[in-house]
């Protein structure tokens, strides 16, 4: 089983960012994490990490006929892109959206997401474990 996990603009700035939101884990730490249980589950993972919307479409695209699920935090352009939502009902590739903290609980405007109503599931406020229950919920619908 292949997965893609997505991480959108300013992810790579984990570690740095907001500490107290997000903690003070990198990307790499983040990447290694969600590698180590790829590889306990048996699933074959990839990365792209882009603060740049369009390449994250691009990413999302390139994903059809290669990948089996998709993890995606789609961070900020989870609350304005029409465009990522639409390139996942375009692939139509299982796809779980993830954040690290629960944007429900934080600004109105965070309140909304687009891309949910193309995702299998939510995982949000669990912090980089919530990386890992997607790779779950994707691996238990095969
Ligand atoms: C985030 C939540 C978003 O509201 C925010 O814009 C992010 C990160 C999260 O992982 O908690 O950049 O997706």
């Amino acid at each position: 089983m292949k997965i893609l996990v997505i991480n959108g603009p300013n992810l790579n700035m984990l570690g740095i960012r907001e500490p107290e939101i997000y903690g003070r884990a990198t990307y790499s730490d983040l990447v290694e994490l969600i590698s180590a249980e790829a590889e306990r589950l048996g699933i074959d993972v990839s990365f792209f990490q882009s603060n740049h919307e369009g390449a994250i479409v691009d990413a999302i695209q390139g994903a059809y006929g290669t990948a089996d699920g998709i993890v995606i935090n789609p961070a900020a352009y989870t609350h304005t892109s029409v465009a990522l939502l639409d390139a996942v009902k375009a692939v139509g590739i299982p796809t779980v959206e993830v954040h690290i903290s629960d944007p429900d609980l934080r600004d109105e405007f965070r309140k909304i997401s687009y891309i949910r109503q193309a995702c299998v599931a939510t995982v949000k406020g669990k912090g980089f474990d919530g990386y890992l229950e997607a790779l779950r919920i994707l691996k238990n619908l095969k």
